[in-house]
């Protein structure tokens, strides 16, 4: 998602700083922001100059000292508290102390990660939609301390990067995520439970609900190790069984079938 936010950044006219810990994974996310532009050049949308010059935009670096200047750091890391508390508490001796921290967390709490920095009044949610370059959605969440200065600043520059901000405040999965993974989490129950076949549960989701994917195929599209991250916070964040995290759910990501991005989950690619 990180190389997606870097794209509608970059192409609205910002420069841009894409900080990753690998030279590997910069490579990778230039190669899926070139294919991204490429459809658009394809389909006369975009010239090939435009493309260059957006590319040409983004600095890919290993090296976080270069977003000294960023006047916002919007981190798209695993969906791992302890990963974006390590990320949030480095960043924050390194980048200029008004500078505003977004986080594209799914679930995990905004409140949290502002308490471990000096700026809790800075840090914000920051929720894009995959693909990013084509959903419209930003939710934007307000931690216990975000001011409304941020969430102002963050707001206007969601609708610069031409997409559109709702509002919510700090809760688990905020309302994205409360709302869809329990629907997949179901949609996995069923499949477990031997209900249906998972072409006739993605079928009866698409064709009976007008939804543009099936619960399994989405899943997989999601991540299924960032489908049961977001679950494992709403069942620990409400303490409510009705949250639990499917078994199949977890066979999977125990067994690295983590959907598109491995080659398997609930379907092979
Ligand atoms: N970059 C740029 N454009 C892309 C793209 C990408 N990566 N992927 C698709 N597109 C564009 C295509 O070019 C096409 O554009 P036009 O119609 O303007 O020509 C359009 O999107 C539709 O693409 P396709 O025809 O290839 O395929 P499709 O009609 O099956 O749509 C889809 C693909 C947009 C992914 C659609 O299936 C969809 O909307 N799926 C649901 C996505 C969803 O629910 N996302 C939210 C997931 S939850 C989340 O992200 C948050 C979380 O915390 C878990």
């Amino acid at each position: 998602m990180g190389a997606g936010i870097a794209q509608v950044a970059a192409r609205a006219g910002f420069a841009v700083v894409m900080h990753d810990v690998t030279e590997e994974f910069l490579a990778r996310g230039i190669k899926a922001i070139d294919k991204s532009l490429q459809r658009d050049v394809d389909k006369q949308r975009l010239e090939p100059d435009e493309k260059d010059a957006i590319i040409a935009r983004i600095k890919p670096t290993t090296d976080t000292t270069f977003l000294r200047e960023a006047f916002i750091v919007v981190e798209a890391a695993t969906e791992d508290l302890a990963v974006k508390t390590e990320i949030f508490k480095s960043l924050d001796g390194i980048v200029s102390a008004g500078a505003i921290f977004a986080s594209n967390t799914s679930s995990i709490s905004i409140t949290k990660l502002g308490s471990v920095t000096q700026r809790a009044e800075r840090v914000i949610g920051m929720h894009f939609m995959n693909p990013v370059p084509v959903m419209k959605l930003v939710e934007i969440i307000r931690g216990a301390a975000t001011s409304d200065r941020t969430y102002e600043e963050v707001r206007s520059l969601t609708e610069r990067l031409g997409k559109i901000p709702l509002e919510c405040h700090d809760s688990p999965g905020f309302v994205s995520n409360r709302v869809l993974m329990p629907m997949i989490n179901e949609a996995i129950f069923t499949l477990y439970e031997g209900v249906a076949s998972r072409e006739s549960i993605d079928g009866i989701m698409k064709l009976g609900m007008n939804h543009p994917m099936g619960p399994l195929a989405l899943a997989d599209f999601i991540g299924l190790d960032v489908c049961l991250a977001i679950m494992n916070v709403l069942h620990d964040g409400f303490g409510d069984s009705k949250y639990r995290p499917c078994p199949l759910l977890k066979r999977y990501v125990d067994a690295g079938w983590l959907g598109k991005k491995s080659g398997r989950g609930f379907y092979e690619y």
